[in-house]
């Protein structure tokens, strides 16, 4: 005991990072410690994503990567997350040498499936869904909260959607929410580490239901002191409601962005994907929002080459890129899910050849590359408010941070994490800005010492 090593593999969404970090958890309570170099470790975990078909080859070939440490140093492996939950057993009967699967239910019983592999030589597989009766949140323990200054806190799980193109509902289950005071103990206990900029995370936030409504539940963690900046993600336009829109007026700590996919810019394709709104009701609430906070930064994710899409259900999307002039987009290529009606229907609907789909996801990227850099370019001669964050990822001389828009800029200063400070912009790429410090606004209530070691994390 005491010396063991662990490298965790994070794939896909902000869920996955923040279970992740519960694993992380759990682990230490097995006095295991991070490593970020996996030939290290005695243990490795792949944080599985299945959102897209190419996020399950990614794992594939990582855990071809993986098998060599196994060989030389018999290190465990372990697959958790939604490719677990999905495929359960039949990880274990397709790569012989993964010992354990777990799906996004299961972190907690880590401990015990470890101890069950050590003791009695056995494979597990533990993939049962916990229901909204008995789940129970896991408190995030601040500690490893450590070293930063904006950190997520789940305040749902599940989606009860049933967007016919997604898998989510199949992964993760039904939506259940976690209690308010909850929701509000754990911002409370974050910020006595230093933290100042919290973002509320669920696969569907507006249909909160934990005692409050989610607009109550954004207002409420405004007031947590020590707390300057309200962010959360992700968000279906169908239920954003009018109270929602009225927090950005009244809460100048909600801060002025909102990610709001639409996934296409054609009715027909919107039926079909069974989205529950028109792009006339979803530019509507857009107005709406924009008339609050007239600068408020728009992101959106897009899929293209969705089953039945033809050119000009295509053109209206990117019509509606031109029109919006969204910050940012994650657009896709659309990729066939196991169960999901829209994989079902695919041949009735009519497939999208591959090279017309990727294509049109190369038109949208520029497009939007384009509109981000006159976006982001409008900033340079100006200054900018930033949370400061850490040392520049490009550059360690640099530090880096974000402003309220949650635009990352990148920095000469020497301004400690959790400041807030004042930048002149200078440069504006389609991404990141850069600057100068130019004057330190506020400084944290606790020293934030350096951070602590990050597992991989990769966006899949
Ligand atoms: N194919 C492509 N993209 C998808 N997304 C969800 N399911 C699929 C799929 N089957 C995209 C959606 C969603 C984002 C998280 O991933 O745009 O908003
Ligand atoms: Fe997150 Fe969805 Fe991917 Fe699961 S399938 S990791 S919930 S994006």
């Amino acid at each position: 005991m005491g010396t063991k090593r662990y490298f965790i593999h994070t794939f896909g969404c902000q869920m996955n990072v923040n279970d992740t970090n519960r694993m992380g958890e759990a682990l230490a309570g097995l006095s295991y410690s991070p490593t970020p170099v996996v030939e290290n470790a005695d243990l490795i975990i792949l944080n599985t994503c299945s959102i897209r078909e190419k996020a399950e080859d990614k794992m594939l070939s990582a855990l071809g990567r993986y098998r060599q440490v196994k060989l030389q140093r018999g290190a465990l492996i372990g697959v958790g997350g939604c490719v677990a939950q999905q495929e359960k057993q039949k990880i274990l009967d397709k790569v012989p040498y993964v010992d354990f699967v777990f799906g996004p239910d299961a972190i907690g019983k880590l401990p015990e499936i470890l101890t069950r592999i050590e003791q009695d030589r056995v494979r597990v597989v533990e993939t049962a869904w916990v229901d909204s009766e008995s789940y129970v949140f896991p408190q995030a323990d601040p500690v490893s909260s450590r070293g930063k200054t904006t950190e997520f806190v789940t305040v749902m799980k599940g989606c009860d959607n049933v967007c016919a193109f997604c898998v989510v509902p199949h992964t993760r289950g039904r939506e259940v929410s976690r209690p308010v005071a909850e929701v509000l103990k754990e911002v409370a206990r974050l910020t006595t580490v230093g933290v100042r900029e919290v973002t509320l995370v669920g696969q569907n936030v507006n249909s909160y239901q934990g005692g409050s409504s989610f607009a109550q539940l954004l207002l409420r963690t405004a007031q947590v002191p020590g707390i300057e900046r309200v962010r959360f993600t992700t968000s279906h336009p169908h239920d954003l409601s009018d109270e929602l829109v009225d927090a950005f007026r009244v809460e100048p700590k909600l801060m002025p962005h909102f990610h709001l996919p639409v996934q296409s810019g054609s009715n027909e394709v919107l039926v079909r994907m069974k989205r529950d709104y028109t792009v006339a009701q979803y530019l509507e609430r857009l107005g709406e929002l924009r008339a609050v906070r007239p600068d408020i930064a728009v992101t959106t994710d897009i899929i293209v080459g969705y089953p039945g899409e033809t050119a000009a259900d295509f053109e209206q999307t990117f019509a509606l890129c031109e029109q919006v002039r969204y910050d940012g987009q994650f657009s896709f290529v659309y990729s066939p899910r196991p169960k999901t009606i829209a994989m079902l229907k695919e041949q009735e609907w009519g497939p999208v050849p591959h090279e017309v789909k990727v294509a049109r996801l190369e038109r949208l990227n520029r497009l939007q590359k384009t509109i981000s850099t006159e976006v982001m370019s409008v900033h340079v001669g100006r200054t900018v408010e930033v949370l400061v964050e850490g040392r520049s990822r490009t550059n360690a001389e640099r530090r880096f941070g974000r402003t309220p828009h949650n635009r990352v800029v990148n920095f000469d200063g020497d301004a400690p994490v959790g400041a807030l400070v004042e930048i002149a912009v200078d440069f504006a790429s389609s991404s990141a800005l850069g600057g100068k410090q130019v004057q330190v606004r506020s400084l944290p209530n606790v020293v934030i010492e350096e951070a602590p070691v990050v597992p991989e994390v990769c966006v899949a």
